[in-house]
């Protein structure tokens, strides 16, 4: 086969050349930490907790935007290595607020899963820990920059999946943040709540408004469904608790696959035991309507009962 071959913690793998090292240690199922990285998304190279020890060379390269070279010899858990991740992970939580305790996202958050990983139960930095103001005016997503890791993924999520560029980097050095245009709040933004934003975060700072306050993570049984409602055919997750679905969460973002808010209440009204009361934006705000306007089905609903 042509290719590249190399070592990775001493298994040697052939891949095709402009391969990444992270995806040639995926092939060997070998797993490198990631926060920024996801392949569906282009790639950022930003958080370096990716970064991979490679013989011969002086710096620690990010594996997410490393490609392969011929002989090379990659460790991934070297001791610098894992001082580097200890480190990026110490500077993260300078900013991050500790309230793992009840914070909806534990158990389900990259951030925390790596700070268990690497043994950082503190941090010598000292950070600024804003104590910026909620982002909840809407009825479909918390957002809470204090729990921002400047990731970009929803940055990147929006633009490239559902083509709305709605949110962005903005400000600089220390105060840098992910905001909408103006930095608004998304109900006042253009953001059609979607969710494939939520679907990527790898911590708390954006979270379904309708899971808050419905059971930790480990309380839920996932199942994956396809939403049959048109042909796109997105992935959302029928969250189960006690043998009731209590919830609709988004799925993975996927190219070519908008993963829309209808498909998501749609599903909500057909398999959750007590659906919220829709709402849709209007030009007052945010107003509750039926479920058959909510769904864009009034004319459908006149031709089948006329009144
Ligand atoms: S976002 Fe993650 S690390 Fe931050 S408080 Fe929540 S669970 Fe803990
Ligand atoms: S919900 Fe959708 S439109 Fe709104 S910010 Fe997130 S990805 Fe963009
Ligand atoms: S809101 Fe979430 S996905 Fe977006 S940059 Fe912050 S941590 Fe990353
Ligand atoms: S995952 Fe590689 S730099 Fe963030």
């Amino acid at each position: 086969m042509p290719g590249v071959s190399l070592t990775i913690n001493d298994k040697k793998v052939r891949v095709p050349a402009g391969t990444t090292i992270l995806e040639a240690a995926r092939e060997l199922n070998i797993t490198i930490p990631t926060l920024c990285h996801d392949k569906r998304l282009s790639p950022f190279g930003a958080c370096r907790l990716c970064v991979v020890e490679v013989r011969g060379r002086k710096n620690l390269p990010a594996a997410c935007v490393t490609p392969v070279e011929e002989g090379m010899t990659v460790l991934t858990e070297s001791p610098a290595v894992v001082e580097a991740r200890r480190t990026i992970i110490e500077l993260l939580l300078a900013n991050h607020p500790l309230d793992c305790l009840t914070c909806e996202k534990s158990g389900n958050c990259r951030l925390q899963d790596y700070a268990y990983r690497y043994g950082v139960k503190r941090t010598p930095f000292e950070g600024t820990r804003d104590q910026l103001p909620l982002d909840d005016n809407n009825p479909f997503i918390i957002r809470d920059p204090n729990k921002c890791i400047l990731c970009g993924k929803c940055v990147r999520a929006c633009q490239e999946i559902r083509g709305q560029a709605v949110l962005g980097f903005a400000f600089r050095g220390p105060a840098t943040r992910v905001v909408p245009p103006l930095d608004v709040s998304l109900g006042e933004s253009d953001c059609v709540f979607c969710q494939n934003c939520v679907a990527v975060c790898p911590t708390g700072a954006l979270r379904d408004k309708y899971l808050a306050g419905k059971g930790r993570w480990w309380e839920f049984q996932p199942e994956a469904v396809t939403c049959p409602f048109c042909a796109n055919g997105c992935h959302f997750y029928l969250l189960r608790k006690e043998g009731k679905v209590v919830a609709v969460a988004a799925g993975g973002a996927a190219p070519g696959r908008p993963m829309c808010l209808r498909g998501r209440l749609a599903l909500t009204l057909i398999f959750c035991e007590e659906p919220p009361q829709p709402q849709i934006k209007t030009e007052k705000g945010f107003a509750a309507v039926s479920w058959t306007e909510a769904l864009g089905l009034e004319e459908l609903a006149g031709k089948l009962w006329p009144k």
